[in-house]
């Protein structure tokens, strides 16, 4: 499978001249916050984009939806855009999981491009050929595999990212960094605080970790599946903030706490999971110690729901074998078992023990 050709300079630049020429319609795909704080900085750069049209999806994970992908087909067919039409996806990872779905389904698959705008977008989601969206409230139930022909990566936008979001990226970073570079790691968590400066100058290392794992299997029959670590548990405690209606929702908030974002919801996931590792694979009690802290400085504590509360969300896990609940664990930091790992029920309602019982310095 070819890869896409990923740029992290002068994107502008490349965007004009991959235009400049191209014969086909050009319509970007956008968020009602990335139309705002994103579209105006592409339009002022690449003058050859005049002609060019949006379509607009709501902001957020609720929007990662079927029937705004029905929208945006409906869009695109009302734009009359045609096998040679261009979508370019410019957003964090919801429009390009969604756009990246919705293009290569539309008319069996039209040309995109993936102009990420968060860091989880730039650091992760953009990259590696995934599209998809969620159903019946679940995460990632359709998709495809589907590469675009270029993503074109520029901190640029982080400008204007919240705070939250900027930190939920940064999980997914750490995440490639237990995975695969312990020295990735080691350097984000000496980061000081979380500012758009602070994080730049890694993501590029995060996206040729995740690019070398997707290059080895871009189908996740094997290797590809170590990225998922965090995300098992992660996934289902995501899934079960999302799927709360607002009462239950609420009672679940304390002193004002925000709803639970990706990233998030991952680095509980990879805290979780450590623990499970220690107890299941290879990872010494030191190294999962050092994974709990460097997690908590970025990532307050949160009140999480109980194991009884998301098991069924984790039995709907795609790696699940036989009814068991598969994990992705580490050895140790830096690498990651590319087996699943089956756990007892046992050991998974002690990993929330173990988070419940962690102290904050
Ligand atoms: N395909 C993959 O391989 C892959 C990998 C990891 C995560 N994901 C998916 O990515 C999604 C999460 O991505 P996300 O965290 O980027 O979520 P998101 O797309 O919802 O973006 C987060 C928020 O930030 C806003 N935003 C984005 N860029 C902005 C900017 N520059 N300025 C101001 N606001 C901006 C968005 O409008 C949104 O409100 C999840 O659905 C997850 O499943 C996919």
């Amino acid at each position: 499978m070819k890869q896409s050709l990923i740029y992290f300079e002068d994107i502008f630049t490349i965007l004009n001249d991959f235009i400049k020429d191209y014969k086909g319609k050009i319509t970007f795909l956008v968020d009602e916050n990335t139309q705002i704080h994103c579209l105006p900085l592409v339009l002022e750069r690449c003058k050859d984009l005049d002609a060019a049209t949006f379509l607009e999806i709501p902001a957020g994970e609720s929007a990662k939806q079927i029937g705004n992908v029905a929208d945006v087909w409906g869009g695109m067919l009302d734009l009359n855009l045609d096998r040679n039409s261009l979508l370019i996806n410019l957003g964090g990872g919801v429009v390009t999981d969604l756009g990246g779905f919705a293009a290569s389904t539309f008319k069996r698959g039209i040309t995109f491009i993936n102009i990420p705008t968060s860091l989880l977008a730039m650091a992760d989601a953009s990259v590696g050929g995934k599209t998809g969206i969620d159903f019946k409230g679940l995460k990632n139930q359709i998709g495809t595999f589907s590469l675009p022909e270029m993503v074109l990566i520029s901190p640029e936008f982080l400008e204007t990212l919240p705070q939250n979001q900027l930190n939920s990226g940064f999980a997914e970073m750490l995440k490639h960094g237990l995975i695969r570079d312990k020295k990735h790691w080691q350097n984000l968590v000496a980061l000081k605080s979380l500012t758009p400066d602070n994080v730049a100058p890694y993501i590029q290392s995060s996206v040729e970790i995740k690019r070398k794992v997707v290059a080895e299997d871009p189908k996740e029959k094997g290797l590809r599946k170590i990225l998922n670590a965090g995300h098992t548990l992660g996934h289902a405690i995501e899934t079960y903030f999302l799927n709360q209606n607002i009462d239950a929702y609420l009672n679940h908030l304390i002193n004002g706490e925000e709803a639970l974002l990706h990233g998030e919801a991952v680095a509980i996931g990879l805290i979780l999971e450590a623990y499970i590792s220690a107890e299941k694979n290879k990872l010494s009690s030191e190294e999962l110690e050092e994974i709990s802290k460097g997690l908590l400085k970025f990532f307050p504590k949160r009140n999480l729901p109980t194991y009884a509360e998301i098991k069924n969300y984790l039995l709907q896990d795609k790696k699940n074998e036989n009814g068991e609940i598969q994990f992705m664990l580490l050895d140790k930091i830096g690498e990651c078992d590319s087996q699943s790992i089956a756990a007892e029920e046992e050991v998974i309602e002690a990993a929330f023990q173990y988070y419940s019982n962690l102290e904050v310095h």
